[in-house]
């Protein structure tokens, strides 16, 4: 289901902010008034662009809402963000419960599967988003669409163990009909990105029609030895709040 929210007063000033960020703003202030109650202990922090909304209304909340809190990163983004917001960190070792996490996300369909991983993280993301008895998405407007794969055409991120990867691609070439897929390079091509867990990332772009069924695709990913994790989150989230550029926020769940 789905549903459009009134438009709210955006808490930015006029011309501070582009609207896509307004709009990944206005879907974590939101998300974070109706999921992160006043009762939540410890709560997981995704990564991204737009989590740092996530972190600041957190933070609105004030000291007293947060004193007996922990919180929980995704990667050395989120924790140095829960670090410098002063509250404190956590992790899933000591806290496998997690009452809310909140993270973005590259896309979600109508069903509230997502591709994740944009930002090479979402091994630790998806143990969050397990982890949570709530997990909740929050993205601008670009990310809302019917199926995966309409407006994000960098593929579905996979996480591989680095001795695998040639293997895991031309798995992915030959046996999966993904041809394009490639070794994630960092800036400038200096080398392959490496994720908070010193693994390699594939991104492998498979066509719409496809993912229309992206359980089927990720189990088949993750059958491919030397995969650690796929970047698609099959019915996980609760509720995916979207901003969108007339200031409106809409709500799939
Ligand atoms: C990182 C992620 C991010 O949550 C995803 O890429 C969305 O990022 P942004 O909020 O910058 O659009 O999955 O691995």
């Amino acid at each position: 289901s789905s549903t459009k929210l009134k438009p709210l007063k955006s808490p930015i000033p006029e011309g501070e902010l582009s609207v896509i960020e307004k709009s990944k703003q206005l879907a974590a202030w939101t998300a974070v008034d109706e999921h992160v109650l006043p009762e939540y202990r410890v709560i997981g922090i995704g990564s991204g662009s737009t989590v740092p909304y996530v972190v600041e209304r957190i933070v609105n909340q004030g000291a007293e809402a947060n004193r007996d809190r922990v919180f929980i990163p995704t990667g050395f983004q989120s924790k140095e963000l829960i670090v410098s917001s002063g509250l404190s960190l956590g992790d899933v070792d000591q806290y496998p419960t997690i009452d809310v996490t909140l993270d973005g996300a590259d896309e979600v369909d109508t069903q509230l599967n997502c591709i994740k991983g944009g930002g090479a993280c979402h091994l630790r993301e998806k143990v969050l988003a397990e982890a949570a008895t709530t997990f909740i998405l929050v993205a601008d407007y670009r990310k809302n669409v019917e199926y995966l794969g309409t407006n994000f055409k960098a593929g579905v991120p996979i996480e591989v163990v680095p001795f695998a990867y040639a293997k895991v691609l031309q798995n992915l070439h030959q046996v999966l009909d993904s041809p394009k897929a490639t070794l994630r390079m960092a800036v400038a091509k200096a080398g392959p990105v490496v994720s908070d867990n010193g693994n390699f990332i594939i991104d492998a772009p498979f066509d719409v029609e496809r993912m229309k069924e992206p359980y089927t695709i990720m189990a088949q990913i993750k059958m491919l030895t030397g995969v650690v994790e796929v970047g698609l989150f099959c019915h996980m989230a609760r509720a995916a709040y979207f901003g969108n550029q007339d200031g409106s926020i809409t709500v799939k769940w």
